[in-house]
C-alpha cells in the first residue's frame, strides 16, 4: 500500500490538509509528521491499540518506552502526577523544544506507552506542524522517531517513506527537519537530575538553569532508559569511529586502505577541514569541526547517503564532545557498538 504524503508548509498550514491528518489520529491510525528533531511516528497516546500499531509498525521491541507530545504546557498536569521544581524551571526555558521529561505518570496513561513503568516520557515540540497535529486531535500524541528500530532517524519525510512507508495511513511532508537528532531526555527522582539521552538542548544550557547534573554513562544505561540497547541509530554499513589525534588522518588512511585490501567498499565521513588530506579515497563531508550544529543536522542524513551507495563500511571521525557534539558522538559511539 502507498502512504499518504501530504505537503504541508510549516509557516502556513493548510487547514483542510491538517485535519485530514487530524481524522487519522482520531480514528485510531499512524500519522508520520515533522518535528523541530526528527519526524516522529505519532498515534492517539491515550487509545493502547493504535499505540501498538507504532510499535509493529517501526518493528520496536514492546519494552523500549515512547515519548508523549502535548502541544500546551497545561496538559503536563493530565499525564504527570507531580513536577518537580527543576524538571519545572527546564520545562518553562525549554518548551516548546528538544526536551523531554521523565515523570511519574497518571493513570491515563496507557502501559503500553510506557512498556509498564511508572514513569513517561513528555515532550512540548516546536515545529508548529506537529503543534497543531496534537492541538487539533484534542489528545497526547506518543510518537518515536518515524525510522525501523535500531536505524538512523527519519529527517526528512523520504526517508520516513524509504523505512515504514507502507505500513503508515498518512505522512505529513514539513520539510527537512531543523536540529536533525533527537530531543534531550532528562530524568527527575527526588533532587537527582540525570540526562538519560543527550540530544537538541545541550548539557551546557540545562546546567544553566538547574546546576550540574549526572549524564547516563552510554554503555551502562539502567534498563529501559535510551542507554539500554547498546547498538542504536546504526546504518546498514558498519560504522568504526577512529579518535586518534593527532594522527587522525594516517589512522583514517590506514583503516580505509586495510578494508579496501580486504574487498569492502568503505567510506569516510570526515569534517570539512581534513577533506583535503583524503584525496583518492571517498569521503562525504559531516560538516566544519567547530560547528557542531551544523554536523548534527547532517548525520544521519549521511549515514543513509552512504547505504543507498551501497558501503560496506564507513569510517568516522570524531567531533567535539561540546554542546551539541555531545548528542553527535553518542549517536556515532551508539551507531559503531557491536552487538
Ligand atoms: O526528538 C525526539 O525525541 C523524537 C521526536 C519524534 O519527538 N522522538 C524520539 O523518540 O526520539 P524515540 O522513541 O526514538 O526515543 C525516545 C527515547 C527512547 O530511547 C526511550 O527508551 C526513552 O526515550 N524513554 C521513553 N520513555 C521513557 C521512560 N519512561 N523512562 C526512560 N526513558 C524513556
Ligand atoms: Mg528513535
Amino acid at each position: 500500500m502507498k502512504p499518504l504524503v501530504v505537503k504541508i508548509d510549516p509557516l502556513k498550514i493548510d487547514p483542510e490538509k491538517i485535519k485530514e491528518a487530524v481524522a487519522v489520529i482520531k480514528r485510531g491510525g499512524l500519522v508520520a509528521f515533522p518535528t523541530e528533531t526528527v519526524y516522529g511516528l505519532g498515534a492517539d497516546a491515550l487509545n493502547a491499540e493504535a499505540v501498538a500499531g507504532i510499535f509493529s509498525s517501526k518493528k520496536r521491541p514492546l519494552d523500549d518506552p515512547l515519548i508523549v507530545h502535548i502541544s500546551q504546557k497545561e496538559d503536563l498536569g493530565r499525564l504527570a502526577l507531580e513536577v518537580p521544581d527543576k524538571a519545572r524551571r527546564l520545562i518553562e526555558k525549554f518548551w516548546p523544544g528538544p526536551l523531554t521529561v521523565v515523570l511519574k505518570k497518571t493513570s491515563i496513561v496507557p502501559d503500553i506507552v510506557t512498556t509498564g513503568l511508572d514513569t513517561v516520557a513528555i515532550r512540548m515540540p516546536s515545529n508548529p506542524i506537529a503543534l497543531k497535529l496534537i492541538e487539533l486531535a484534542g489528545t497526547p500524541v506518543a510518537a518515536p522517531s518515524a525510522n525501523l528500530f535500531g536505524k538512523p532517524s527519519p529527517t526528512s519525510a523520504g526517508h520516513v517513506v524509504f523505512d515504514i512507508g507502507s505500513q503508515l495511513d498518512m505522512i505529513i511532508d514539513g520539510g527537512d527537519t531543523d536540529i536533525g537528532i533527537e530531543s534531550t531526555v532528562v530524568a527527575f527522582r527526588a533532587d537527582e537530575v540525570t540526562v538519560l539521552r543527550p540530544g537538541g538542548v545541550t548539557v551546557e544550557e540545562i546546567e544553566e538553569v538547574i546546576g550540574k547534573v549526572d549524564i547516563c554513562p552510554i554503555d551502562v544505561g539502567p534498563d529501559n532508559c535510551p542507554g539500554k540497547y547498546p547498538q542504536h541509530y546504526s546504518p546498514n554499513a558498519k560504522v568504526i569511529l577512529i579518535e586518534k589525534e593527532p594522527t587522525q588522518v594516517e589512522e583514517v588512511k590506514i583503516k580505509a586502505d586495510d578494508l579496501k585490501k580486504k574487498g569492502y567498499k568503505a567510506g569516510i565521513m570526515c569534517c570539512r577541514e581534513n577533506v583535503s588530506f583524503y584525496d583518492g579515497y571517498d569521503t562525504k563531508i559531516l560538516g566544519p569541526k567547530g560547528v557542531a550544529k551544523v554536523c548534527a543536522s547532517r548525520l544521519f542524513r549521511v549515514f543513509r547517503e552512504f547505504d543507498i551507495e551501497s558501503y560496506d563500511v564507513i569510517i568516522a571521525e570524531g567531533i567535539e564532545e561540546k554542546g551539541i557534539g555531545l548528542a553527535v558522538m553518542n549517536r556515532i559511539r551508539k551507531a559503531s557498538a557491536t552487538v
